[in-house]
C-alpha cells in the first residue's frame, strides 16, 4: 500500500490556498501542511535576507516533526528569492510558483503583456531572465503594489474591496493610451481579485496566474500517488500560523471550510 504524501505549502498568507484549492483536486487524499507566515506578512515589503531566514526557519520547523514528499512555495516572492537556496539545503522535493511568462507570451495578441506582482518581484533578476529567456519580442508593464496584496489579504478576512482604491493602484497603467492585452497576476493574492481587476481593464484583458503551471509539476513529481483513492493511514491536514491573532481566531470556520481540521502556531 503506498503511504500517504505529506505535502507543505507556504505563503506569506492567503495566496497560496489558490495553489492549495488546485492541487487538492489532483491529490484529494495527500496530506496538505499549510503555513501562513502571518508574522513575515507582507514578504513583498521586506529584505531579501528577511525572506530566506523566514522561509528556512519555517521549513526547519516542521521538518521537526514530519517528513515531507513535496515542499510548494505557493508565494512568488518567496520562490524568486529562496528557491535555489532551499533545494541545496533540503532533501526532498521543492517546488514553487513564478510569474506565467511563457502563457501570456501564448496569449498576447498586441505583444504588450502587465506585470502585476510584489515591488521585490517585478524587479528582480530573476524575473527579468525569464523574460529575457521566454518574452523576446514583448514589451512589459511592471507594477509591484503591497496595497494590493493587503487588499486581497483583507477581502478574505471579509472587507470590501472599493473598486476607486484599486483604480488608483491601477492609475499607472489605467491612464496610458496603450493598455495591456493580457496581464500576470505574479502574486499568489492577486488570484483572489481577479473579478475586481478585470473589471477595471478594457474587455477581453486577460488575466494569468501560474496555477495551472503548478498543477502540471506537481502532477509530475507525484504521478505514484495520482489516483490512488486511499491510503492506509490517513492523517488530517493542518493549518500553522507563525502569530496567533483575533483576525487568525475569527479565521478558524473559514479554513475549516478549505478542509483544515487543526489550527496550530509556530512562533518564528
Ligand atoms: N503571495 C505572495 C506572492 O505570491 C506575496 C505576498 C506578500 O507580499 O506577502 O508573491
Amino acid at each position: 500500500m503506498v503511504r500517504q504524501p505529506t505535502i507543505l505549502i507556504i505563503d506569506s498568507g492567503i495566496g497560496g490556498l489558490s495553489i492549495y484549492s488546485e492541487i487538492k483536486q489532483l491529490l484529494p487524499y495527500a496530506r496538505y501542511l499549510y503555513f501562513f507566515d502571518n508574522r513575515g506578512f507582507p514578504y513583498g515589503e521586506k529584505s531579501e535576507q528577511f525572506i530566506t531566514d523566514r522561509i528556512i526557519s519555517i521549513v526547519k520547523a516542521i521538518l521537526k516533526n514530519h517528513v515531507l514528499e513535496l515542499i510548494i512555495l505557493a508565494c512568488n516572492t518567496a520562490t524568486i528569492i529562496t528557491l535555489s537556496l532551499l533545494r541545496k539545503m533540503f532533501f526532498c522535493s521543492i517546488i514553487g510558483v513564478v510569474p506565467a511568462i511563457k502563457l501570456a507570451v501564448q496569449l498576447t495578441n498586441s505583444g504588450l503583456i502587465g506585470l502585476l506582482a510584489t515591488q521585490l518581484t517585478v524587479r528582480h533578476q530573476y524575473v527579468l531572465k525569464l523574460i529575457n529567456k521566454y518574452a523576446c519580442g514583448c514589451n512589459f508593464l511592471f507594477l509591484g503594489s503591497s496595497k494590493l496584496v493587503k487588499i486581497a489579504e483583507d477581502k478574505k478576512y471579509g472587507k470590501m474591496v472599493k473598486s476607486s482604491v484599486l483604480r488608483e493602484i491601477l492609475s499607472p497603467w489605467l491612464k496610458l493610451f496603450q493598455l495591456p492585452d493580457t496581464i500576470i497576476l505574479g502574486c499568489t493574492h492577486f488570484v483572489f481579485l481577479k473579478y475586481e481587476l478585470k473589471k477595471l481593464f478594457p474587455e477581453g484583458t486577460q488575466l494569468v496566474d501560474s496555477s495551472k503551471s503548478i498543477v502540471g509539476c506537481v502532477a509530475q513529481l507525484m504521478s505514484n500517488y495520482i489516483n490512488v483513492g486511499h491510503f492506509e493511514v490517513m492523517r488530517k491536514n493542518v493549518i500553522y500560523f507563525s502569530l496567533m491573532t483575533d483576525r487568525v481566531r475569527d479565521f478558524m470556520p473559514f479554513l475549516f471550510s478549505y478542509g483544515f481540521c487543526y489550527l496550530r502556531i509556530i512562533s518564528i
